[in-house]
């Protein structure tokens, strides 16, 4: 149960490390997943002692109770600092030498996990200069975990992938993107592949169209400078939301192992359309927000461009050229300040093909409603079936109820946080929830298409207001369907 490693991080004084990276292994270290065999060496272009190091590790999980203070004293001492400048081989001869003084003190058999936590520019360099300066053991494992973003279009990914591929093989590589760590967002495979109920009619005979939102509440708050640099659709789009979409539209795997989800996950991908350009400016909706009641409007945020066209708010029509999607479209879209923080899936199943109590002579003025099958992924965890029933009472009437199941608050509290489940996975190797080159790569390519063009054209930002669902053609591409959104204001 416990796991040996000795991880080197490198941006340790980030803000994701001590968000997020710290109270998570601080998590796995309360629950014995991690124990006395690890240690992490923390690297920065800081100067930082090993106990100032240690106050800043302690004080990232400082909210938690008087009981496990304790805890919290012995495992801030597995933690140690070295001041690195990852340019700079030399270096990397120190790191080497205080990871082989870690290794012994710690007795973490050589398994070595290296995570980098920093701007994507230098993962290159530093994966180069592992191999180059030897600090891969023969012993253990050696393996590499990254955060996003991966490229910012598949040209440079494919770049980015290369220089890692020179140190690390595939299967040493873990993409973190942290919606794979949610639990409703595994919890697809379970309501797929564990119902029969829902797998045998999850397919374009029974089901009109699929959709995905993720909606937040806030701005670009303190990150104005990262974000008006990329945009909803590399910052959202070709990561987190095409992830759930291949979870939603993949095959079923041969088995529940890493390598087996992969496979079907990447095949989802590879039918996915890619579009034309013509067919992406149809196909895709840009937005922007504009000020609203005491916000501003994002090109009056601080550090973005006043005349910045970068898109806060991205929908997108997709089509799957595959024997179980053909013709389903998935409406997808994602933007920031919009009506709530939530993440929901909608999956609109095909009304009965003969709708019997229409008759006139039942004298009901109700037609059928669609069932709906919604997975709550955020703030609630939960799903709701949509099925029509009778109305209680006199006559007969048609009324839509739904079969709810919603995760209580404890369970939700005691649901690990997407990365701590992620990291446990790595320590572990299993590879199911991170996302594989070849997944990476076809996700950049269908969102390459809208970028190139939205590059060139012009758009009418700004084009929403805070607080509501995004730009009206947001609407208008299910409209011109004769779909809409099931949620809206
Ligand atoms: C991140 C994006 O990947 O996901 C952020 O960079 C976004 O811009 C965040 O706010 C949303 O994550 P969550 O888990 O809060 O939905």
């Amino acid at each position: 149960m416990e796991n040996k490693a000795l991880i080197t991080l490198f941006g340790a004084a980030g803000d994701l490390a001590q968000r997020k990276l710290y109270p998570s292994l601080f998590k796995l270290y309360q629950k014995g997943y991690l124990g006395e065999h690890f240690a992490l060496l923390g690297t920065s272009r800081r100067q930082i002692s090993d106990e100032d190091f240690q106050q800043m590790v302690a004080k990232s999980i400082s909210g938690i109770k008087e009981t496990e203070k304790g805890q919290a004293a012995s495992f801030i001492k597995h933690f140690f600092f070295q001041s690195h400048d990852v340019t700079k081989p030399e270096h990397y001869v120190v790191l080497k030498d205080r990871l082989a003084k870690l290794e012994d003190q710690f007795h973490t058999t050589g398994n070595r996990l290296f995570y980098m936590s920093m701007a994507p520019q230098f993962f290159g360099t530093i994966a180069l200069n592992l191999k180059k300066q030897q600090l891969l053991t023969d012993d253990g494992y050696n393996r590499l975990v990254i955060e996003k973003p991966f490229g910012r279009d598949f040209d440079s990914a494919k770049k980015l992938n290369d220089e890692l591929s020179q140190t690390f093989q595939e299967n040493q590589i873990f993409r973190i993107d942290h919606y794979l760590g949610k639990e409703m967002i595994q919890n697809i495979e379970a309501l797929r592949f564990g119902n029969t109920i829902i797998e045998s009619l999850w397919n374009n005979r029974y089901i009109d169209n699929v959709q995905v939102t993720l909606s937040e509440k806030l701005g670009v708050e303190e990150r104005a400078g990262y974000y008006d640099n990329s945009g909803a659709l590399r910052d959202m789009m070709q990561n987190h939301i095409m992830q759930v979409v291949a979870q939603l539209a993949m095959e079923q795997p041969v088995s529940f192992t890493d390598s087996d989800v992969r496979v079907e996950k990447i095949k989802a991908l590879r039918s996915l359309r890619v579009y034309t350009p013509a067919e992406a400016a149809a196909n895709f909706v840009r937005g922007q927000y504009d000020a609203g009641q005491n916000t501003n409007a994002y090109r009056d945020e601080d550090g973005v461009d006043p005349h910045s066209n970068t898109e806060t708010f991205v929908a997108a029509k997709l089509l799957f050229d595959n024997y179980r999607w053909s013709g389903v479209p998935f409406y997808v879209r994602t933007g920031k300040k919009m009506a709530d923080k939530f993440t929901r899936i909608d999956v609109v199943f095909k009304k009965p093909l003969i709708d019997i109590f229409a008759n006139p002579r039942m004298q009901s003025d109700q037609s059928l409603k669609s069932n709906i099958l919604t997975i709550y992924v955020e703030p609630e965890a939960g799903f709701s079936l949509r099925v029509n029933a009778k109305s209680a009472g006199q006559g007969f009437k048609t009324t839509p109820v739904d079969l709810k199941f919603m995760q209580d608050t404890s369970t939700k509290e005691e649901a690990p946080e997407p990365y701590e489940r992620l990291l446990h996975d790595a320590l572990e190797g299993n590879h199911t929830n991170f996302a594989s080159w070849s997944e990476i790569a076809y996700a950049w390519k269908f969102v390459d298409v809208a970028r190139k063009l939205w590059d060139i054209e012009e758009p009418q930002f700004p084009n929403y207001v805070p607080g509501s669902m995004g730009p009206a053609a947001s609407d208008e591409l299910l409209a011109r369907d004769g779909r809409q959104w099931v949620y809206r204001l």
